[in-house]
């Protein structure tokens, strides 16, 4: 089944309890946390103040997605402020079994990242320990970029990976993600669909997320 988790980088942050609130009535039932160091990627975001703020006005899945070079150190601040899930990325300059092993530890599910330049099977090794892979459709650090194609063959490698392990691992893609580009990657064998600029830029947002919970492949 295809999930969908709501990017707030693209959020109205003076609204943003508001906007979560309609975004869980419409179907979402993930909410996908972009933070940006400065350093890792060329933006900032924010950090867990806000997230913290909006906690109660979501109440499902906080998908963290931590575009930072050293996410290790900061695992226990974002548990604390109420992530589900923490999703680093493996060009981080963390060592990955133990960012892995602490988010586990934490009690919450880790997932890893990759950028558009990083081949699709250095995820390989850590597949029996991770929930969930994202696989990056434009280079990580701001929203409303053009999806890339040529990411296509990265998300069927990393279908047959995880259905070769028999895990149920999430697949999911983030960046330029729309009703189109959904569900090419739904093809490819994606079923979590990051979406920014798609959804909180529309001003319908339950129709926003049902065209792309209700992708026909
Ligand atoms: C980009 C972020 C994305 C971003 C997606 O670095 O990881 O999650 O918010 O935005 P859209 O959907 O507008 O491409
Ligand atoms: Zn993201």
């Amino acid at each position: 089944m295809i999930k969908v988790s709501p990017s707030i980088l693209s959020g109205n942050f003076a609204a943003l309890g508001e906007q979560l609130e309609k975004i869980e009535q419409a179907g979402a039932t993930m909410l996908h946390i972009d933070v940006m160091d400065g350093h890792f990627v060329p933006n900032i975001s924010f950090g867990t103040p806000i997230m913290k703020c909006i906690r109660n006005s979501f109440k499902g899945c906080f998908d963290v997605h931590l575009m930072i070079s050293h996410p290790l150190s900061y695992i226990d601040d974002f548990v604390k402020s109420g992530a589900d899930l923490i999703t680093f990325h493996l060009e981080s300059e963390s060592n990955a079994v133990e960012t892995i092993n602490k988010i586990k530890n934490a009690g919450i599910k880790p997932g890893i990242s990759i950028k558009p330049g990083t081949p699709a099977h250095v995820v390989e090794p850590y597949i029996s320990d991770i929930d969930l892979i994202l696989v990056m459709t434009v280079e990580p650090g701001f929203g409303g970029q053009k999806f890339m194609d040529d990411m296509l063959p990265k998300i069927e490698y990393i279908r047959k990976l995880i259905d070769k392990s028999g895990r149920d691992i999430m697949l999911q893609v983030d960046g330029g993600i729309n009703q189109d580009t959904a569900i090419k990657c739904c093809k490819a064998g994606a079923d979590v669909l990051v979406a920014g600029s798609y959804i909180f830029n529309s001003d319908d947002y339950e129709k926003a997320v049902h065209s792309l919970l209700n992708i026909q492949l």
